[in-house]
């Protein structure tokens, strides 16, 4: 199978957890656009979704789906989205598509976050793959120094030869080469410094389930 059919194969498994006459978070990148193609099938069955992202929310709409802020939305019972790194305990690094912000937020409202993820995600320590922090604009310099200091290369992420700009007006940084031993301390201690948004680390509310694509199937992970 290639990378895309375990995406796709995990897209589909994840409409399981889709609790109808509900609204759904749902998340942003490659394997949350199957999904959202999945959702697209069984729109009529739910109230509608919150979006992680701009790119999410015009993938939802091209395909009916109701888009509602998250400001009207108290909870809601499941966040489905992918990662780029999760580990046996459910830790995990997201933000290559530069939305993490959006999608920490709206996965702190939901009640269950579904991970949905090729088998090439699954990781014993996590790092491997930079970690994105999200930054404002005048204070990337200052945070790129501090980020140095805990041990990693810190690269301002540029698109076109600029700095690229998320949803929220900012830039990310990622950090490279960083061997992530305990999650939770380092999601803290990068949120400390001053004049990072967030980092991509989701470690205290990481995921309640992963479905995870294999050459053997979807295994489901639970934490
Ligand atoms: C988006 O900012 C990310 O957190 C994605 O969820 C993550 O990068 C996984 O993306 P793919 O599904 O494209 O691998």
């Amino acid at each position: 199978m290639t990378q895309d059919e375990l995406k796709q194969a995990v897209a589909r498994a994840a409409i399981e957890y889709v609790v109808d006459g509900e609204i759904i978070g749902v998340g942003t990148g490659s394997t949350a656009n199957f999904f959202i193609d999945e959702l697209g099938k069984i729109k009529d069955r739910i109230k509608g979704a919150v979006a992680s992202s701009e790119a999410t929310a015009e993938r939802l709409r091209a395909h009916g789906i109701k888009v509602f802020d998250l400001n009207e939305v108290e909870t809601m019972p499941v966040y489905i989205d992918g990662a780029d790194e999760i580990t046996p305990q459910g830790a995990m690094i997201k933000g290559g598509g530069a939305a993490l912000t959006r999608e920490k937020i709206v996965a702190s409202v939901a009640q269950k976050f579904v991970c949905i993820a090729d088998g090439s995600k699954l990781v014993d320590v996590l790092g491997k793959f930079p970690l994105p922090v999200e930054v404002i604009p005048m204070a990337h310099g200052v945070v790129a120094r501090k980020l140095s200091s805990l041990g990693c290369e810190a690269k301002l992420r540029l698109k076109d030869g600029k700095p690229l700009v998320t949803d929220n007006g900012c830039y990310i940084i990622d950090a490279v080469g960083m061997q992530i031993a305990d999650p939770a301390a380092i999601e803290d201690a990068i949120n400390n410094i001053v004049g990072v948004v967030t980092n991509g680390l989701f470690a205290r509310k990481g995921a309640t389930v992963c479905l995870l694509g294999t050459a053997d199937g979807v295994k489901k992970l639970e934490f």
